[in-house]
């Protein structure tokens, strides 16, 4: 018998209204890979991403991770449980510095009370002093260590990006997903960017569902593709086949290019 996928979707629906966002989506996907999940403009990826995060609740299916049903787990629960993911338009605290924005993701990981915190107890100063270092590291990880003091709304939308990045992987995720991580970045950035997310696949161990428009970074470092055109999934292979798919072709490169 071969091992549970780190994440199953299954036959997951969802509605709005009468908007029907997702119909039976099904998507697998192991850690140590990157699955490209594209499609136009309203095709249902980020709903699919809320579904699997627990901000919606699907109308019917279920979601697994590594065999464990998760749906309707909701969203501050599945952080602990190894889910996270960045937003597509960045969701920092402009106000606050780039390692207190990093820092937010750590604390699902945070064991100390809040009474031992609020008195500083030794322990807690430890934990706390932790959960920076790992900041640290992390933002030098991703080459934005020097930018660590600078308030959140001073950084490049790049910056931001890598931000969310960084924050996301506070939690010692094992599945990521990332919601157009690329978008709004030069083509410069965006290889540069593609190159950093298969390092994090390897050097994490995490499975990675990447939603991009950007079809140079979906071919350069995706295993496989999942195509949802209008909610539904019309074709899921690796990005050379998927691109050459009469469906994909007519949905999705037709209207880009
Ligand atoms: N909170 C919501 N309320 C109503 N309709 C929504 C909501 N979120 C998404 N939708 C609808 O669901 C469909 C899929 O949207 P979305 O998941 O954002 O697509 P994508 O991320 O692929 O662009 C669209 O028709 C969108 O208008
Ligand atoms: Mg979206």
């Amino acid at each position: 018998m071969t091992s549970a996928a780190l994440l199953s979707v299954q036959a997951v629906s969802l509605a709005f209204g009468g908007v029907r966002a997702l119909s039976s989506v099904d998507m697998d996907v192991d850690s140590g890979t990157i699955c490209g999940l594209v499609g136009p403009n309203g095709a249902g990826k980020t709903s699919l991403f809320n579904c699997i995060c627990g901000y919606y609740t699907p109308t019917s299916g279920r979601i697994k991770l590594s065999g464990r049903d998760i749906t309707n787990t909701p969203p501050y629960r599945l952080a602990g449980h190894g889910v996270a993911r960045t937003f597509q338009h960045p969701v920092l605290q402009p106000a606050k510095t780039v390692l207190d924005n990093v820092l937010v993701g750590g604390h699902s990981t945070f064991n100390t009370g809040l009474l031992s915190s609020t008195f500083r107890l030794p322990r807690a100063r430890r934990e706390e002093r932790a959960l920076e270092d790992r900041g640290r590291e992390l933002l030098g990880y991703l080459g934005i260590g020097d930018l660590a003091a600078l308030k959140a709304s001073e950084l490049s939308y790049g910056g931001q990006k890598r931000v969310e990045l960084a924050r996301a992987l506070m939690s010692r995720p094992s599945l990521l997903l990332l919601d157009e991580l690329a978008s709004g970045l030069t083509h410069e950035e965006v290889m540069e960017l593609g190159e950093d997310v298969q390092r994090v696949r390897t050097d994490f161990d995490v499975g990675i569902v990447l939603v991009e428009h950007h079809m140079g970074m979906v071919s350069a470092i995706t295993d496989k593709v999942v195509v949802l055109v209008q909610g539904a999934k019309v074709v899921e292979g690796p990005a050379a086949e998927v691109q050459g798919h009469p469906v994909v072709i007519e949905a999705y490169l037709g209207t880009a290019a």
